[in-house]
């Protein structure tokens, strides 16, 4: 006993890695230092896909802690892929220890074993510490990209990145067989390409003019591939939506540019008269509605502006009865624009006048440049309306 104890015990590993069917086998005879306690073995190396079952063994290990009063060494394998599932994919020949596969391996599944080689005494006490053995699994380009469920895309006109694909690979993350390159193969409506997309998978607006008001939802068809899109590379295509979103890139827009209308003296409550505005933007969105106000001209509180929701039109409210005397040189300076903010100054809303003239003397009192227009309107007085003139421009740009 004494003796035994002093002597260096011994447990040595060979491994045979054959990567390339059995007449090429590569003879990895691995030698081992001893670390007092522990061995530390690199990890070996079998490529999944690839049938080495046929092969005597791909492992070996052997202690020389031998015994002639114990008995012969028996070898176990302990881990997953030995004793645990998947069970016996490994396993030891108890008297040589060699170690064989029984199976084909898929990296996807288990990338790498980590298995202990254990030497026992015919007794079943241990002999030697466990052994670690790690086998790696090589990695082969046998999965597809897959696109996740992609949601319809959406991107305001005027702005950039519309969306992120989420694409997944089971290959070996941070290897080529996993890595994807992105193509746009095809555009509906087609013309100008409007989008890009970017190895992230991130689509991207490539024209400034993306416009809703040209084109308000695109079909893009986009295609995969592994292997960063080199030849033999494994792809896959998928077709989604986006809908391109209205921004309030264009203003309301004034019918036309005069205006008239006739009032009734001493009537309050009465519809005077509509302002017609067009917009290009969503309708009934509050890019497209209409807000009108009175900007001047209104000193008396006669008038009150609203919008009608279903025409947009601006309706001109008398809502105090004006005598002809007040309201005969009137000029009312009239503003409109949208319930929404011009998106990053691309507009400013501008003002209308409407110049009131149903005396003589019109335009005298003038306080808008397109106001004015009341001349000659005197010989109105004999009938029952009062007539209103309109003759504004809108000072609208965009
Ligand atoms: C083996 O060990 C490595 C590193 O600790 C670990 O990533 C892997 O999941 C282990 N394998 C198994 C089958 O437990
Ligand atoms: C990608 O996945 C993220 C997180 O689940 C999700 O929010 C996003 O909508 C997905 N992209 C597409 C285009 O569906």
């Amino acid at each position: 006993m004494t003796r035994l104890w002093r002597s260096t015990p011994i447990l040595w590993l060979f491994v045979f890695v054959v990567l390339c069917g059995f007449e090429a086998k590569a003879d990895h005879s691995v030698s081992l230092r001893r670390n007092k306690r522990e061995w530390i073995v690199p990890p070996q190396i079998l490529e999944e896909n690839v049938d080495y079952t046929k092969q005597l063994f791909i492992a070996k290990i052997r202690s020389d802690k031998e015994d002639p009063n114990k008995g012969p060494i028996k070898y176990a394998l302990k881990g997953i892929g030995a004793d645990q599932p998947p069970y016996n994919l490994f396993i030891v020949e108890p008297s040589t220890g060699k170690v064989r596969i029984t199976g084909i391996l898929d990296r996807e599944s288990i990338a790498q074993y980590n298995l202990s080689g254990v030497a026992l005494y015919p007794d079943g006490s241990v002999a030697e510490n466990d052994i670690q053995l790690r086998i790696k699994v090589k990695d082969q380009n046998d999965c597809p990209p897959v696109f996740l469920p992609i949601s319809v895309g959406s991107v305001k006109e005027l702005s950039t990145v519309v969306m992120k694909l989420n694409v997944t690979d089971n290959d070996e993350f941070g290897n080529v067989n996993s890595q994807i390159r992105y193509e746009i193969v095809e555009q509906k409506p087609g013309g100008n390409m409007m989008f890009s997309i970017n190895q992230y998978g991130e689509v991207i607006v490539n024209s400034a003019n993306l416009d809703r008001e040209a084109v308000d939802q695109y079909v893009l068809t986009v295609k995969a591939s592994d292997l960063n899109g080199a030849s033999g590379a494994n792809t896959a295509m998928a077709t989604f939506n986006i809908q391109i979103e209205d921004v309030n890139d264009n203003p309301p827009i004034l019918e036309q540019e005069s205006f008239e209308a006739s009032i009734e003296e001493n009537t309050d409550n009465l519809e005077v008269m509509r302002f017609k505005t067009t917009d290009l933007d969503l309708i009934n969105t509050e890019n497209w509605q209409a807000q009108y106000s009175i900007v001047s001209g209104n000193g008396g509180g006669h008038f009150k502006i609203v919008t009608d929701p279903k025409t947009n039109e601006g309706v001109l409210m008398l809502v105090k009865g004006a005598d002809y005397e007040e309201v005969k040189d009137m000029n009312l300076g009239i503003t409109v624009s949208n319930v929404a903010a011009a998106y990053a100054g691309s507009w400013s809303s501008g003002t209308v006048v409407v110049g009131g003239g149903g005396g003589g003397g019109g335009g005298e009192e003038e306080e808008e440049e397109g106001g004015g227009g009341g001349g000659g309107g005197g010989e109105e007085e004999e009938e029952e309306g009062r007539r209103i003139m309109g003759n504004g421009r809108q000072r609208g740009f965009w």
